[in-house]
């Protein structure tokens, strides 16, 4: 009887903390997504996403920019995105409203304490930019943004630029290019959201989505 009424008590305990823990849920979510959502400054600049680094890591390349860079420089460059739209591609094989997607891009170092033939990446940031999705704000529902450094406001890159245009023409999902994040694509095959640009350069090439 004792015992019983313990488990009752406990239970109960144990239903208000649940209950505790969904209304308290649903606010922390929304702060969440608030917080990573994308902010601009009257003047049409992207606030820097100053959290990113504890954002879902999607992807390190080597020498994959297609900026001008100083000659020999290598670089690595990581890619991160919001953890909301990252759970909303898991689910649905494409990007929500408010995406916010960073590359940032470090020089690559060899040579370093008891490594003498591999590269690391060099403490300092050589550039930063975004891929945002904004569909009320963006005409092509995407926009890519420039920043100078991980902490200046960002220089929307006007639609036409040839950022948009390789996107457009040769990224796998909704012109990013998921056919580098290795844990995007096989959901993206999966649910069948590979654009047909992709697709047709895979047939031509040859080389199969994994
Ligand atoms: C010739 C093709 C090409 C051009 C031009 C290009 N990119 Fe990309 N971009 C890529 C590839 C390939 C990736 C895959 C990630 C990587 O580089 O590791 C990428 C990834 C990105 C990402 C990560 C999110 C995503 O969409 O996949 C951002 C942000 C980005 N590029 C910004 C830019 C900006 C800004 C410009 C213009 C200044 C630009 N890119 C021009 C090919 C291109």
């Amino acid at each position: 009887m004792r015992l019983n009424l313990f488990v009752v008590t406990s239970a109960a305990a144990c239903l208000a903390a649940a209950l505790t823990a969904v209304v308290l849920h649903p606010g922390e979510v929304a702060h969440a997504a608030a917080v990573n959502a994308p902010a601009y400054t009257p003047a049409g600049e992207m606030l820097p996403p100053t959290n990113y680094r504890e954002w879902i890591y999607l992807s390190s390349g080597i020498d994959m920019s297609y900026n001008a860079k100083p000659a020999d420089m290598p670089m690595f460059d990581n890619v991160f995105v919001n953890p909301e739209a990252y759970r909303s591609f898991l689910a649905t094989g494409t990007w929500p409203d408010k995406t916010v997607m960073v590359l940032e891009v470090r020089e690559a170092r060899g040579n370093g304490s008891i490594n003498q033939h591999g590269h690391f990446q060099g403490t300092q940031i050589m550039g930063m930019e975004t891929h945002v999705k904004d569909e009320a704000r963006f005409p092509g529902k995407w926009a890519f943004f420039d920043f100078e450094t991980p902490t200046s406001k960002g220089t929307l890159i006007p639609q036409g630029a040839a950022c948009y245009t390789c996107h457009g023409a040769h990224a796998a999902v909704d012109t990013t290019f998921v056919q580098f994040y290795p844990t995007l694509l096989p959901v993206a095959k999966e649910k069948h959201t590979l654009s047909a640009e992709f697709l047709k350069e895979e047939a031509e090439h040859g080389t199969p989505a994994k």
